[in-house]
């Protein structure tokens, strides 16, 4: 079948993308749209012409699967194509569904009028993977919706709601009823009235504001500075836009271009396609096909409404699924509502949520006190304190009362999930499901297989994760899973380097330099520093003597009521708000505790502290790999993205220690052991790979 088809409608001709599932304007698409352009702009009695996509949308923009490959001659490319239908002299008019999204909205663009049905998002989303709209975005839509507005949509990435772009004047009209009808119709019209079309990249008029306002790039850029730091592509996509402001168009779209032509096959482009893809591919399990059958997930229950469990309720809540928390008495039940409901509540103030969303949700969520309660739902997770006798009492009652069908999850960040499953008679209806704090907030969730968890239990809480908004990566069971066993080595590095001579602030600026949103002692401050300490005391007995131990200062501030920002002091002092300030007294602390260590402190480069943090990451990743507990390279990337904040533009950290090369990785761990113990070995996958020359992506 061809990637376009064309149907007369009259006079009208509508010309089809069929290209599923995304309509991605691949090159069969646009020799398709080459040929019916051929066709229809030299035949008389075609009058007008409508693009439209087949199937779920209109068009998700270029196949991303075809960057970093030469398109076959003699296929045009797309600015060309969209040139070449804006010139026409019949008027051409784009119906819009689903989504239209990078070059999808760009040919909308290049269309002499738009027409949107309901429920379509729009939006120019390039940036997202590195680069920029390259097929006219950044030339035409400022013209069409005015330079403030696509500056923030280009640089965001952000998708808009029909509505939103009507507002903006990037659509023209909503249809309410078939959009192609509408737009035929419409075509017919210009035609009759022998309108003369109306073209995007003429329309200077979305110009003249920013003309006469020339400190504006400026003042852009400023704002964006934290949020692109380490990013070349926010950066292209403002440039062009002031080219559009500053040059004719033919001129702009050739900046463009140039522009587009340097990012496109940069690291940052192609750390944020894996990224892309990575995303897509953690939903594929091998031994767990898609048509794996699931159970529908129409209710659900929440054991423990505590920090996880009151916003684990929230997180079915807002995906619609009534839920019913379990609390062990009613003073902790209306504790715990009473914090979901200042939590909606605060968002309702800032004005993110309208209060009767707030109220439909609060309506979903019921409280009890027996278990009792959830004998009916779909999906239990449990969320109670992290003990093991009292989850698996938790388990025992819920195998008791809960239907034979439903799933038992918990949301267990340390214990065994297998001995969890073993306190019921049916361990293939348990899983973990581990969601990171506030887990209403975050994307991550580690779906955890134990031993037993059959496949319909795994595909029906991989789907699950979807429903409810949220990224799941398939884990295997074993001390921290993948992200915080990970995190493990990243922070007892950290902390070693504070006591060999650098500062906390020295530690958090190179890994905010390299983008993560605050560094690991930042980090700790938030989550407060007395949940390690009640685990590093809990676990003491079981430290090895003859192993470095890393909680020395971090022990000592919590011993002073240092846990952090709740506390108002931690690592750093936080005098106003949330922004750390660094501390004398800490500093003082760190220099006393090194010398009674017999450490002599020295200065300790940036490039250590870099490589120190996040080597040892990766080389647990290497493990990680090799045990079989995470299932691909791109997964532990997903993990570290959603849960961790990695830079996405630089792909995850496995992603970028390919492109750091695994052989320097694999060199400095052998030199990390030598100089500090055997902790730091390197894994033996990465030895392996690097001495194959190989990376992680050819796993
Ligand atoms: N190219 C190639 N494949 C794409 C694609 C694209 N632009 N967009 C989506 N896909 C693929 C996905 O990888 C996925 O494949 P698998 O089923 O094999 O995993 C499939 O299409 C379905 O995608 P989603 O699971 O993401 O579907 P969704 O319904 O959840 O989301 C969407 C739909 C919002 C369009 C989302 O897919 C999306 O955001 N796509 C990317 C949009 C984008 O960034 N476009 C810009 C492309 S660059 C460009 O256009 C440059 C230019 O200037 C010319
Ligand atoms: P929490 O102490 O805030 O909440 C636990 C809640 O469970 C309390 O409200 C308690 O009253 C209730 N509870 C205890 N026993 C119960 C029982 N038998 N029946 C009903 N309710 C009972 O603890 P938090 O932080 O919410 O942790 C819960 C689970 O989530 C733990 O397993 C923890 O390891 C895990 N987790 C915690 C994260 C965090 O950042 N706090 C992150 C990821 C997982």
């Amino acid at each position: 079948m061809s990637a376009t088809q064309i149907e007369r409608r009259g006079p009208v001709a509508v010309i089809s993308l069929v290209n599923p599932p995304v309509n991605g304007l691949g090159s069969a698409v646009r020799s398709g749209l080459e040929a019916a352009f051929n066709e229809l702009l030299s035949d008389d009695a075609v009058t007008g012409i409508v693009i439209a996509g087949a199937g779920r949308m209109f068009s998700a923009g270029a196949d991303i699967r075809e960057f970093g490959k030469a398109p076959p001659p003699d296929v045009p490319n797309l600015p060309e194509l969209i040139d070449w239908l804006e010139e026409s002299s019949k008027p051409v008019v784009a119906a819009i569904h689903g989504v239209a999204a990078g070059g999808g909205l760009e040919l909308a663009l290049g269309c002499h009028y738009r027409i949107a049905a309901p429920k379509t998002r729009l939006g120019l989303p390039e940036v997202t993977l590195g680069i920029l709209p390259g097929a006219g975005g950044t030339q035409r839509l400022p013209r069409v919706a005015g330079v403030e507005a696509a500056l923030e949509l280009i640089v965001s990435g952000r998708l808009v709601s029909e509505r939103e772009a009507l507002k903006l004047g990037i659509v023209d009209e909503i249809a309410h009823g078939d959009p192609v009808e509408a737009a035929v119709a419409k075509a017919r019209a210009l035609a009759d009235a022998g309108t003369p079309p109306r073209r995007s990249s003429a329309r200077d008029e979305g110009l003249a504001a920013a003309r006469s306002n020339p400190g504006l790039f400026d003042e852009f850029r400023k704002g964006m500075a934290k949020r692109a730091r380490g990013m070349n592509a926010p950066y292209a996509c403002v440039r062009c836009i002031e080219a559009a402001v500053r040059l004719p168009f033919a001129e702009g779209r050739h900046f463009e271009r140039e522009e587009f032509r340097r990012l496109v096959d940069a690291t940052e482009a192609k750390a944020m396609r894996h990224a892309f893809f990575a995303e897509r591919e953690v939903a594929k399990i091998p031994d767990v096909p898609d048509d794996t059958p699931t159970r529908p997930v129409e209710t659900a229950g929440v054991i423990g409404c505590g920090t996880m469990g009151g916003g684990i309720a929230m997180v079915f809540a807002n995906a619609g699924i009534p839920v019913t928390v379990v609390e062990n008495d009613s003073a902790a039940l209306e504790a715990g509502l009473a914090k979901i409901r200042a939590n909606y509540q605060a968002t309702v103030d800032k004005g993110r949520l309208a209060q009767d969303v707030m109220d439909r949700r609060m309506a979903l969520i019921t409280g009890a006190t027996e278990f009792e309660a959830v004998a009916g739902v779909d999906f239990v997770v449990e969320a109670v304190f992290e003990e093991m006798p009292i989850k698996k009492q938790v388990f025992g009652i819920l195998d008791r009362v809960c239907r034979p069908d439903a799933i038992l999850a918990t949301n267990t960040s340390t214990l065994d999930v297998d001995e969890i499953a073993g306190a019921t008679g049916r361990p293939e209806s348990v899983i973990g499901t581990h969601f990171f704090s506030p887990a209403n907030v975050m994307r991550l969730l580690e779906v955890v297989r134990g031993a037993n968890s059959s496949a319909g239990t795994i595909a029906t809480t991989m789907g699950l994760s979807k429903t409810l908004g949220k990224v799941g990566v398939l884990v295997g069971v074993c001390d921290g899973f993948v992200g915080n066993r990970m995190l493990h080595q990243y922070l007892r590095e950290a902390a070693f380097l504070v006591e060999e001579g650098a500062l906390p602030q020295d530690v958090d600026r190179v890994i905010y330099e390299f983008g993560f949103p605050m560094g690991p002692f930042a980090m700790s401050d938030l989550a407060g520093n007395d949940v390690g300490w009640r685990i590093r005391r809990a676990k003491m007995a079981d430290h090895p003597s003859n192993q470095r131990y890393s909680g020395t200062i971090s022990d000592r501030l919590c011993e002073r009521g240092r846990f952090g920002q709740k506390t108002g002091a931690g690592w750093y002092r936080y005098e106003q708000g949330r922004t750390p300030v660094p501390d004398p007294e800490v500093e003082a602390l760190i220099a006393e505790t090194s010398r009674e260590l017999g450490i002599e402190r020295r200065t300790i480069s940036d490039q250590e502290i870099l490589e120190r943090c996040l080597y040892p990451l990766v080389n647990e990743g290497a493990k990680i790999l090799e045990e079989g507990i995470a299932l691909r390279a791109g997964d532990v990337d997903v993990v570290w993205i959603h849960g961790y904040g990695f830079p996405r533009h630089r792909g995850g950290p496995m992603f970028w220690a390919d492109t750091v090369g695994l052989g320097t990785i694999a060199a400095a761990m052998r030199r990390f052991r030598d100089e500090h113990g055997e902790w730091m070995a390197p894994a033996l996958l990465l030895e392996k790979l690097a001495s194959e020359n190989r990376g992680f992506k050819d796993l």
